[in-house]
């Protein structure tokens, strides 16, 4: 297969020329999932120009600095839906520059699909190959598929160093719209219900541009004592599940979180003598690829393949390895609840915060400054076998606990959490009152320096309430949170 269709050449232009079919206003639906294979070349030219303003950009899970950082910095971005990272784009949302509505993975690709209240103008996707079938992505999926499917116009950049045995690892499976929806027919992690391309009719693509550019490099902060524990503590709570018969063997399959704790954690689980697990998830971190390495994982589906330069630089060499233990899935089928309710997956993700009855917040700091968005935390967290949120203790070096009387935002309520590790130890929730999670999650779970601190309001909350089902003191549930913002720590003097 070539990659560019003899038939499509015609259609290859500058970055420039392509920008051009950018108007202000337009609603731009990208490609690219976690700063992986998202659209370069267009953008940067768009910076340039600057001829196309008031933008709304729209995609499952952060894209690079050619996106998120220079568009944002350039003034042109007006709105922006799903998960980012860039701090740029975080401090225009939260400086009121940029409008940011947040949104479950899952639900992004089909809002898109329904066209609720979002019409696609311009469908702007980084591709390995095209051909007259179709666009054959790169190391991510996302919501590709559907930006392709719902826009007017598609525009293809096609990533000469992205090796073509990347585009057959995808699977694209168009799901349709309500009532007439089809089953997922997923039953198991490894297979195969699409096509490797996502079908688009040649006429719809306006532009190709070729690009060498690659995506922004990967980088986690190194392992550190507290990551240790916490993935030692749930190596130990799976092995406990399977001793007590609740999980077979190979319990999974698994989905981590993005970001450098959740592949800590993944990490660890090279020495927890488990074989040939596998994972359900949408993001692929370093961590993962060592494990398949290993043994560890037989099999990863994932909608993105976020590696290292270092590691990306291994999965290329060795592509052919790789290549059939690896399905690089769309959100709208990585993240659907009805197959991870269907495959069991054991669901990890990691909180900023979460309070002594088990709610998450997954995205405010102190209530109100927006940090990532939630990503598929929620996707997962609700529709998991178990759903585990993992988190240290302690965040700030210690001025902030983690644990906290009460959320001051809440994205999975205590209904979504099973169980909750800490470096500390584990408090697993399930089927248990929220007074039992209250102690539980303070005896087990918090921090020695701040563990007194949750006692005191525990039982103060108690006295208050009489009773109650959920007991708290109104008065003093975010006062941790105010305290922080007053003197600059959670701990009072
Ligand atoms: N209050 C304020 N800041 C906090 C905090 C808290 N309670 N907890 C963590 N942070 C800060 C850290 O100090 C760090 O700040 P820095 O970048 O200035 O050093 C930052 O959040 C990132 O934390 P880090 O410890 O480096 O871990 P991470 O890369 O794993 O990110 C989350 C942690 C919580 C921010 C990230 O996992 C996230 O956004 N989760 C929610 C969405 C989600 O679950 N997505 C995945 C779904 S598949």
């Amino acid at each position: 297969m070539e990659r560019i269709a003899q038939s499509l050449e015609k259609k290859i232009m500058t970055a420039e020329e392509a920008a051009k079919y950018i108007k202000t206003g337009n609603v731009i639906a990208v490609s690219g999932f976690t700063q992986v294979g998202y659209p370069k070349k267009v953008t940067t030219a768009l910076v340039e120009s600057r001829h196309a303003k008031d933008l709304t950009i729209c995609v499952g899970a952060a894209v690079g600095d050619e996106i998120d950082g220079a568009l944002v910095r350039a003034g042109l971005v007006k709105r922006r839906f799903g998960h980012q990272t860039n701090k740029d784009l975080r401090n225009a949302i939260n400086e009121g520059k940029v409008a940011y509505s947040d949104i479950h993975i899952s639900h992004l690709p089909t809002n898109m699909n329904q066209q609720a209240g979002l019409k696609v103008n311009v469908a702007l996707v980084e591709a390995c190959a095209v051909t007259e079938d179709g666009i054959y992505l790169g190391m991510s999926s996302g919501t590709a598929d559907a930006a392709v499917r719902n826009a007017d116009i598609v525009i293809v950049e096609v990533n000469e160093t992205v090796p073509m045995e990347v585009g057959g690892m995808h699977d694209i499976f168009e799901v349709g719209l309500p009532p007439h929806a089809k089953i997922i027919p997923i039953e198991k992690p490894d297979d195969r219900i699409g096509t490797p391309y996502i079908p688009c009719p040649p006429e719809k693509i306006k532009a190709i541009v070729l690009s060498d550019v690659e995506d922004v490099a990967q980088k986690f902060k190194p392992v550190t004592e507290a990551t240790e524990k916490i993935a030692d503590n749930i190596v130990k709570f799976l092995k406990g599940e399977i001793a007590a018969g609740r999980l077979p063997e190979n319990p999974g399959p698994l989905q981590s979180g993005v970001g450098s704790v959740g592949n800590a954690v993944l990490k660890g689980l090279e020495k927890s003598g488990f074989k040939g697990l596998s994972m359900y998830t949408e993001v692929m971190q370093d961590a993962a690829l060592g494990l398949i390495d290993k043994g560890v994982f037989k099999f990863v589906s994932t909608s993105s393949v976020a590696l290292t330069p270092e590691s990306k630089k291994r999965f290329y060499e060795n592509i052919d390895f790789y290549k059939d233990k690896i399905i690089i899935r769309p959100n709208e089928q990585s993240n659907h609840p009805e197959v991870i309710r269907r495959l069991g997956v054991i669901a990890l993700n990691t909180p900023l915060e979460l309070d002594i009855y088990g709610n998450v917040n997954s995205t405010h700091v102190m209530g109100t400054k927006m940090m990532n968005g939630l990503g598929g935390s929620g996707d997962f967290a609700r529709n998991a076998r178990i759903s585990i949120f993992a988190t240290e203790s302690i965040a700030k070096g210690g001025l902030i606990s983690s644990i906290v009387p009460f959320c001051s935002h809440i994205d999975q309520t205590e209904h979504d959490v099973a169980v909750i590790v800490t470096e500390q130890g584990i408090a697993d929730l399930r089927w248990k009152t929220p007074k039992e999670r209250a102690e539980l999650i303070i005896e087990n779970c918090a921090h020695p320096d701040y563990k007194p601190m949750l006692r005191k309001y525990y039982e103060d909350a108690l006295k208050v309430t009489a009773g109650m089902q959920t007991p708290h003191d109104l008065t003093k549930a975010l006062s941790w949170h105010q305290r922080f913002l007053e003197t600059g720590t959670m701990k009072e003097n």
